[in-house]
């Protein structure tokens, strides 16, 4: 049968403003972050800690996360951002924060657009940050993007995706989050890349799954991710999203397409879909456009 239980990794703050043209003001992120922990998801990556010049969107990296820790505390201080180096793990251990994530690309060509490293010395950028975070006592979620293909090289190999996921995995992350970049996966991919985890010996309580909807299927793929044992997804509220560096990448998978669907199944995620309704609809009053979820439009009151 299905999991009983789901844990939402909501991934909004970060990656779902990322991609925005318009910079959005520091106040109005971390009222979008705390709309969201009042909405009930567990976890909120709150932003990145990656060099200003590539994303300026979230250049405000560490006000956002000193505001907020003078208002939230420790709770704050919990909530996940993203390190692709040392440089930025050094930000992060600044602010005392404890949850950290890096970012690993299964593919030559978007390692170097994303990282500007190769796929092979991309790792020699997360050893040592990855050894610093967790002498620090901090937890590391590795990320491994493009692993169901990718917008130059085309295919990509499942065996290619493990590899470089094991290779985070024995460098010490917690959890592996397998990201669709730009939203090609269906559901029958899904299915193989788990098993070819499992044969590698990656359990499926070591993986998340990380959706864009470009092409409308990040359901049909949460479905068979929940098939096969997965009881992580990352999603973004309202599906706002993309990746600056990948072409063709659009929203991820909305937060409350996610809901609605795991709540049609009877699978617990302790998530008010009203509050991240309402969030979203605030958000797009915001970005000055309407949230792409269909749950979104069919929910949103004006
Ligand atoms: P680089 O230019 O090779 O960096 O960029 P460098 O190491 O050569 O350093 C150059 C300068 O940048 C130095 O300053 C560093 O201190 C500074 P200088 O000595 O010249 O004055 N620097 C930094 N400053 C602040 N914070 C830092 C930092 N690092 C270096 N962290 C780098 C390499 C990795 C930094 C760059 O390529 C980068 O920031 N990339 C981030 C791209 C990004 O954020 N992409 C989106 C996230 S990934 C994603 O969305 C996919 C995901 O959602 C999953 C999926 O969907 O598949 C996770
Ligand atoms: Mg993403």
């Amino acid at each position: 049968g299905l999991p009983e239980r789901v844990t939402i990794y909501e991934v909004g703050p970060r990656d779902g403003l990322q991609n925005e043209a318009t910079s959005v003001p520091t106040a109005v992120k971390a009222e979008f972050v705390r709309r969201l922990l009042a909405a009930g998801l567990p976890v909120v990556e709150a932003t990145s800690f990656v060099h200003p010049k590539w994303v300026p969107q979230l250049a405000d990296a560490a006000e956002l996360m000193t505001g907020l820790i003078a208002e939230l505390g420790d709770r704050a201080r919990e909530l996940p951002v993203l390190v692709p180096n040392e440089r930025g793990l050094d930000r992060a251990l600044d602010l005392g924060l404890r949850h950290v994530a890096v970012f690993a690309s299964a593919t030559e060509t978007f390692a170097q657009k994303n990282l500007n490293r190769t796929l092979d010395s991309q790792f020699e950028m997360f050893e040592p940050t990855m050894a610093r975070a967790l002498e620090a006592g901090l937890d590391v979620r590795g990320y491994v993007s493009m692993c169901f293909g990718d917008p130059w090289e085309g295919a990509v190999p499942v065996e290619q995706v493990v590899r470089a996921g094991t290779r985070l995995l024995d460098l010490g992350a917690k959890q592996l989050s397998l990201g669709d970049t730009i939203g090609v996966a269906t559901a029958g991919h899904v299915k193989q890349l788990v098993a070819a985890f499992s044969d590698a010996g990656v359990g499926v309580d070591r993986l998340a799954l990380h959706f864009h909807d470009t092409y409308g299927q990040a359901l049909a793929n949460v479905h068979a991710g929940l098939q096969a044992g997965v009881t992580t997804y990352d999603a973004s509220a309202g599906g706002l999203g993309g990746c600056p560096y990948a072409k063709s990448a659009t929203g991820n998978l909305a937060t409350e397409d996610l809901v609605w669907f795991l709540t049609g199944l009877g699978i617990e995620h302790g998530v008010d879909l009203a509050g991240v309704v309402g969030t979203s609809h605030w958000m797009a009053g915001h970005l000055g456009r309407p949230s792409p979820s269909a749950v979104v439009r069919a929910l949103a009151t004006t």
